[in-house]
């Protein structure tokens, strides 16, 4: 598996940081995973300006461009699609703030930034004749107040999605103080109410989600039903007809099951399959 280090294509073996960067001891970048089939990407540009935005946020001047990145992706899917993973690869990139002298948690910024991108087998896009089912756990969000940069610093996110995950749940869906959903511990959170579609509205507890984005735009282009960015109560979520979520390399999954509150009786609903063939159809 070839993997790409500050330059270098490399064997993964190979690929070697300094403890002294900032990614490994303060958790300090941020990160993007970009799906792709058969060597065609989903969303590569929104991907990559998300992640330029929050590079800008933290103050790291990466030095490559959207197209210098696009390239060494290209190369990486290349070499390493196979019959094993059938073409089904999601592109993970990492920047961090690099090597400094010394932990302290003021950056100088005099190290180059660490840019890691590496490859990993996915699931094929979710098939609407044998469709995943996703049962999840709920609880309340505990993570940090900047919740709309993709950071490398997910112990919140692993913490929430852990505890789910110990008790069999695919998933953490996560709510503010006021029991609000913000969003799950890694997808964002789409319900069906009456025919309407909803998800709550962006802020900074929840990552301004690529598939959310493209997901809206499509409805909003290419179909009838009603759509509303909105906020979104624990009691209506588990009164909802339909519940679904939404990520990269998900892309519509379909839930069943909220901590024991059965959705539709238990069996996914009739909007779902529509939505997942409208994404399947027109994501770009
Ligand atoms: N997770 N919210 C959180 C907290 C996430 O980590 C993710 C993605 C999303 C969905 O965003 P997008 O549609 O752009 O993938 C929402 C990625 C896939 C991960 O950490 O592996």
């Amino acid at each position: 598996n070839t993997v790409f280090l500050n330059g270098e294509f490399m064997p993964a073996e190979q690929a070697k940081i300094s403890p002294m960067d900032r990614g490994f001891l303060f958790g300090d970048g941020v990160y993007e995973v970009v799906p792709s089939y058969n060597g065609k990407y989903i969303g590569f540009a929104p991907h990559l300006a998300r992640m330029f935005v929050g590079l800008d946020t933290i103050e790291i001047n990466l030095g490559y461009s959207e197209s210098e990145l696009r390239d060494i992706c290209d190369r990486l899917i290349a070499e390493n699609s196979n019959d094993e993973n059938g073409g089904n690869l999601g592109v993970y990139i990492q920047v961090s703030r690099g090597v400094e002298a010394k932990r302290y948690h003021a950056y100088t910024n005099t190290g180059k930034p660490t840019l890691f991108i590496h490859t990993f087998a996915i699931a094929p896009p979710p098939s609407v004749d044998a469709p995943k089912a996703y049962r999840v756990n709920m609880t309340q969000d505990l993570r940090w107040q900047r919740c709309d940069i993709k950071t490398t610093s997910l112990l919140g996110n692993v913490m929430h999605f852990q505890q789910g995950y110990a008790n069999g749940f695919d998933e953490t869906i996560l709510f503010d103080h006021n029991d609000f959903v913000t969003e799950a511990s890694s997808s964002n959170v789409f319900i069906v109410k009456d025919g309407v579609i909803k998800t709550p509205k962006l802020d900074n507890h929840k990552l301004a989600g690529i598939t959310r984005l493209m997901l809206l735009d499509i409805l909003r282009k290419h179909s009838d039903f009603k759509v509303e960015e909105t906020d979104i109560s624990r009691s209506e979520l588990l009164a909802a007809d339909e519940v679904w979520l939404t990520s990269a390399t998900k892309q519509v999954g379909a839930v069943t099951e909220v901590a024991g509150t059965l959705i539709n009786n238990g069996k996914i609903g009739p909007v779902w399959p529509q939505v997942q063939g409208l994404f399947s159809q027109y994501m770009f």
